[in-house]
């Protein structure tokens, strides 16, 4: 029952999650939009790949039987991506708002990359949760 509610609560996050990314991306030529969206979701993601995690090594800890399907490592190796691709990001976007505008393309094809990434990963996300 722990286990099933905290799932949902995790997919109620990562929806919210991608909504704002959404939004940020609808957003992308305001900057006072885009720049706070942007680190409200990359922040809050962050913060739920943690949640995950701490609560997933209880559970395999509870139950001993950690699952090791191929569908699980996509997903978690998508999740990792994502993050690493957060950083590329965040400093890309620094440098956008320091006046760097030759990063602007940069900034805008690595933004796309990681906005598939992360839709890759809610999708899987609903194949591994819950059984
Ligand atoms: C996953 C996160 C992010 C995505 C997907 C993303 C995506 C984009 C995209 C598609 C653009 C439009 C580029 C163009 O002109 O064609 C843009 C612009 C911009 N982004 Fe991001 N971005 C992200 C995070 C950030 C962060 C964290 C910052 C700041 C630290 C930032 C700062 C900016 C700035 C300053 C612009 C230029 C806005 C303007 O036109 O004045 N972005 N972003």
């Amino acid at each position: 029952m722990m286990f099933f509610m905290s799932q949902t609560v995790f997919q109620i996050q990562s929806t919210l999650i991608v909504l704002l990314m959404s939004l940020g991306i609808i957003k992308r030529k305001n900057r006072k939009l885009h720049v706070p969206i942007m680190l409200t979701a990359i922040v809050w993601d962050i913060i739920l790949v943690l949640q995950i995690e701490f609560t997933r090594s209880a559970i395999a800890k509870a139950s001993k039987a950690v699952e090791n399907s191929t569908i699980l490592n996509v997903h978690v190796a998508l999740a990792l991506t994502t993050v690493l691709f957060y950083f590329v990001m965040l400093h890309t976007g620094r440098k956008l708002l320091k006046g760097d505008s030759r990063i602007r393309s940069k900034h805008a094809l690595i933004g796309k990359i990681t906005y598939l990434l992360r839709l890759a990963t809610y999708i899987t996300s609903f194949f591994v949760v819950t059984r």
